[in-house]
């Protein structure tokens, strides 16, 4: 017998898991040793014109869905909390495994469902709803087990990271570029979840959630989107060889985890300095193996059918394989490299607003230093005087020795 699976949605992420369902039968009857249908697929709008086989059944009515005689997979690629959360519950309930693309559902109810889950001794598959077709939620929950996860830091928002490229490259102010993500279709008419961070942070606490087994409480994350960034800004950043990039970042302190969603400045032996346009990268700090860092498309419609359709074949294979998955929770494990707390960009602030403890490296531009200090003074700096910006600079000290050694010589 085929396994049958129900794709709900039809738009980039669903048209592309149909069609990836169809290009690759061999493969998934050779990993699955059976067939996988596409039984049904829930769409919203009955007028638009869809390419889709005539034996699968097309519904704007999820009951009909629901009380197939045979359902084993329930695909979940429509946008926003609700009615997705509930869908994937009563599926759940009828026991069949889910996968998700949808990270703000899974971001809010994703405790839910995978406790719901595993009642009913189902697998609840995720990759999609994190950096697209990087394969980082697999990574973190199979490959990595032992090694306990230090820190994590991420571009996982594509659409923040072409604009931050695109006004460095082309020298275009923020609305320019947001512009052209918007004719592109990297961006949507309402760019806010994107630019000011939100999208981003749903995807940091489903990362915490992985690698930690908890999350951040949400209050107490930093969500800083990119709008603050300005031309003079990218300008500044090009002279001192940096290069600004959103980033969130989690680690342990204590019995805590701290997060942030803002921009940082990177040097260019980290990373991420050379991840541009809808590119998405996550490095994982742990203490066996190091870093590591994954790169990759963060979206579009075969990279996220990609990690769909991995997750598909874990759940078509679930009897085999280990079910307990979830990394433990861990005790902290002190960093040891990969700290957020060394050197900052400082924009419109006074030498004189400037505490002993900041000490002042370089004076960039009007109202802008590179002071190197420990966090909780920038926090105290801001907390006095929030109109000043801090851009936090990772793998920035070899560049700015080299900077300071080669004005050493001009002199
Ligand atoms: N696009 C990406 O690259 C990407 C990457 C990773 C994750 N995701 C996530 O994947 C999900 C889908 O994204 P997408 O880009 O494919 O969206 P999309 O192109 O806008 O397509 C959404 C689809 O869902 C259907 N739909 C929406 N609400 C529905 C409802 N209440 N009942 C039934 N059908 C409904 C729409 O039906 P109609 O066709 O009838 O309008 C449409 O087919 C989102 O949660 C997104 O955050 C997207």
């Amino acid at each position: 017998m085929a396994i049958k699976a129900a794709i709900l949605g039809f738009g980039t992420v669903g048209e592309g898991v149909y069609r990836t369902i169809q290009s690759h039968k061999k493969e998934l009857e050779t990993l699955l040793g059976k067939k996988v249908e596409v039984a049904a697929i829930l769409i919203q709008n009955k007028q638009k014109d869809r390419n889709i086989e005539d034996n699968v059944l097309v519904t704007t009515d999820y009951n009909e869905i629901i009380n197939l005689s045979q359902l084993d997979i329930v695909v979940d690629a429509i946008v926003g909390k609700d009615p997705a959360f509930s869908y994937l519950k009563k599926a759940i309930e009828r026991g069949c495994h889910i996968i998700t693309a949808n990270k703000e559902m899974f971001a809010h109810h994703g405790k839910a469902l995978l406790a719901l889950a595993k009642e009913h001794s189902v697998s609840v598959g995720f990759e999609a709803t994190v950096a697209g077709g990087i394969p980082i939620i697999q990574t973190l929950r199979q490959l990595l087990k032992v090694n306990r996860v230090q820190q994590i830091q991420g571009i996982v928002n594509g659409t923040s990271n072409f604009i931050l490229t695109e006004m460095r490259e082309k020298k275009q102010s923020f609305p320019e570029a947001l512009k052209l993500a918007q004719e592109k279709g990297f961006a949507e008419a309402d760019p806010t979840n994107d630019v000011e961070g939100f999208d981003a942070f749903y995807k940091l606490m489903i990362l915490s959630r992985v690698a930690f087994g908890a999350e951040p409480d949400w209050n107490k994350v930093e969500r800083v989107g990119i709008t603050s960034i300005t031309s003079e800004l990218i300008e500044v950043a090009n002279k001192l060889d940096f290069r600004f990039k959103h980033v969130v970042s989690i680690h342990k302190d204590g019995d805590r985890l701290i997060g942030s969603v803002r921009p940082v400045l990177v040097g260019n032996s980290h990373p991420f300095f050379h991840v541009e346009g809808v590119e998405n990268a996550v490095n994982v700090y742990s203490d066996i193996v190091g870093r590591i860092t994954l790169q990759g498309p963060g979206a579009g419609m075969f990279p996220t059918a990609s990690a769909v359709i991995e997750d598909l074949v874990y759940a078509g294979n679930r009897n085999q394989q280990d079910k307990h998955l979830d990394k433990p929770v861990t005790d902290a494990f002190p960093l040891t490299n990969g700290s957020l707390h060394d050197f900052y960009l400082l924009n419109g602030v006074n030498k004189r607003d400037l505490s002993a403890s900041i000490s002042i490296t370089e004076q960039v531009a009007d109202q802008t230093f590179i002071v190197e200090t420990v966090h909780e003074e920038i926090l105290r700096l801001i907390q006095e005087n929030s109109s000043i910006r801090y851009y936090p600079i990772l793998d920035g000290t070899q560049t700015l020795l080299n900077r300071k050694k080669r004005k050493t010589v001009t002199v």
